[in-house]
């Protein structure tokens, strides 16, 4: 037998190895929950402008809502000669009311379906993507917060370059994924204009009323042009830009955290709970979910790169290819999903060994350049001269074995007789680090304040 719903001119079956790469349910189940939504509005707006008749919309409606019962209770039987969620729930609802249900695609064509699924699953998606960054960005800042005065190494080159705060180095992650939040919030509004009654590509001679079944989906208003509802795919390239920046974003601070909770570096502890064991080597707690994070990146920029290629050069309105967009779209957004969450059980875990980070510190001379600065404003002399001075002053250092505060003031003067021991005294981690009072710098005293301000800005 042929396809069911289309299969009145054709007089042979279709080859099995067609079906088999034609059909989408594999995949396309994941819409179920929306097609049924856009159904039943479509079928009320059809009822209301008296294109079928109230009764037929209420059978119709029934059915719909028992095979949405169905689904959610795991009895429904999806079948692969049905090709995708549409005709799945077609001929289902055939089965329960009888040959009504094919008055519910009128006015319509799987094209302008398939174009509102997507876009009521993304922006249902969307909107959870941004709860979970928010999740994120809350205990990044309450970690922030109680390690606002927790000095560390901070890096340029992955070499020491100054002391840093911890909390300030959480914060700029905050600050990273406040703008992947924002851009998830601004696609919501180029999102909201509703596809269906686009019918396959040139719109419908049925006096259908578009901004009733749209208004009935949440959107603000139907789209403008029949071609673009149901061809374009813009909106799935956006966001899945958007998010390959987020698990891009993600990447680093996994990168991070795997140099910190290894040996070499040793600072931070990750619990059990969070690190997996080696088959063969013991003494291994290895921090799998951050590296999983880490290369998840790779999966989402490949799904935006599948999709580009397959859009690029396709001409109007639409064609099969447009059916590759979802499994790339689901995957991508599966992986953000897991990664948001898994960080985030990762950040309200992780303790910061604050002894081991404040030594890393003063051995890799983090206070050169805090130390330059002070030669600059004690000594007035330029800051090129002091650059040379302190530099002797590491070599000096080194040769010794110290690290810079344990000079003292006959080391100093031995290498410039100017230094006094008021320009020493000065020479001290925690008072450099709390002159950093520059707007956006790292003195506690600036993350104290900013982490707050995160909370609040949170509603924690
Ligand atoms: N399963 C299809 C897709 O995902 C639905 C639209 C099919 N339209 C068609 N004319 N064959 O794109």
């Amino acid at each position: 037998m042929t396809n069911k719903m289309w299969g009145g001119r054709f007089s042979s079956k279709t080859d099995t190895l067609i079906e088999k790469i034609n059909a989408s349910i594999k995949f396309d189940y994941r819409l179920a929950m929306h097609d049924i939504d856009g159904s039943i509005a479509h079928v009320n707006m059809l009822a209301d402008c008296s294109i079928i008749k109230k009764k037929e919309a209420k059978q119709i409606i029934l059915g719909l809502e028992e095979i949405r019962k169905e689904i959610l209770e795991d009895k429904f039987e999806y079948k692969i000669e049905l090709e995708d969620i549409h005709m799945n729930i077609e001929s289902r609802l055939t089965e329960i009311i009888g040959p009504v249900a094919g008055k519910m695609h009128t006015a319509r064509s799987r094209n302008d379906q398939i174009a509102t699924d997507v876009r009521l699953y993304l922006n249902e998606t969307i909107n959870e993507i941004i709860v979970l960054i928010k999740d994120l960005q809350k205990d990044l800042s309450q970690k922030a917060l109680s390690n606002f005065d927790t000095i560390m190494p901070g890096y340029t080159h992955l070499q020491i370059a100054q002391p840093i705060t911890f909390g300030h180095h959480l914060l700029s992650y905050v600050e990273l994924f406040n703008r992947d939040k924002l851009r998830f919030l601004d696609s919501l509004e180029r999102l909201d204009e509703c596809p269906l009654g686009a019918a396959a590509l040139a719109g419908t001679s049925y006096p259908i009323d578009r901004f009733l079944s749209s208004k009935t989906l949440g959107f603000s208003k139907p789209m403008a042009n029949s071609l673009d509802a149901v061809s374009s795919r813009d909106m799935l390239l956006e966001t899945l830009s958007n998010l390959s920046i987020l698990s891009v974003n993600l990447s680093r601070l996994a990168e991070e955290i795997i140099l910190w909770v290894s040996s070499e570096f040793n600072f931070v502890c990750l619990s059990d709970n969070l690190t997996t064991g080696s088959s063969i080597m013991p003494q291994k707690r290895n921090p799998d979910g951050a590296e999983l994070i880490r290369s998840k990146a790779g999966r989402v920029i490949g799904s935006l790169n599948t999709l580009f290629i397959v859009l690029k050069g396709l001409p109007l309105a639409y064609s099969k290819d447009l059916q590759e967009d979802k499994e790339p779209l689901f995957d991508a957004i599966d992986s953000v999903n897991l990664s948001l969450k898994v960080m985030t059980i990762i950040i309200k875990d992780i303790q910061p060994n604050k002894d081991i980070m404040l030594q890393a510190a003063k051995k890799g001379f983090a206070i050169a350049t805090d130390i330059a600065d002070i030669l600059v404003q004690e000594l007035n002399i330029p800051f090129r001269e002091s650059h040379k001075i302190v530099g002797s002053i590491v070599a000096y250092a080194e040769k010794r074995n110290k690290n810079l505060e344990e000079l003292d003031i006959a080391d100093y003067k031995e290498l410039d007789q100017r230094i006094t021991i008021d320009l020493v005294n000065k020479i001290s981690f925690d008072t450099i680090i709390h002159n950093k009072l520059s707007f956006g710098g790292t003195s506690p005293q600036n993350v104290n304040k900013e982490a707050k301000k995160w909370l609040k800005r949170l509603n924690v």
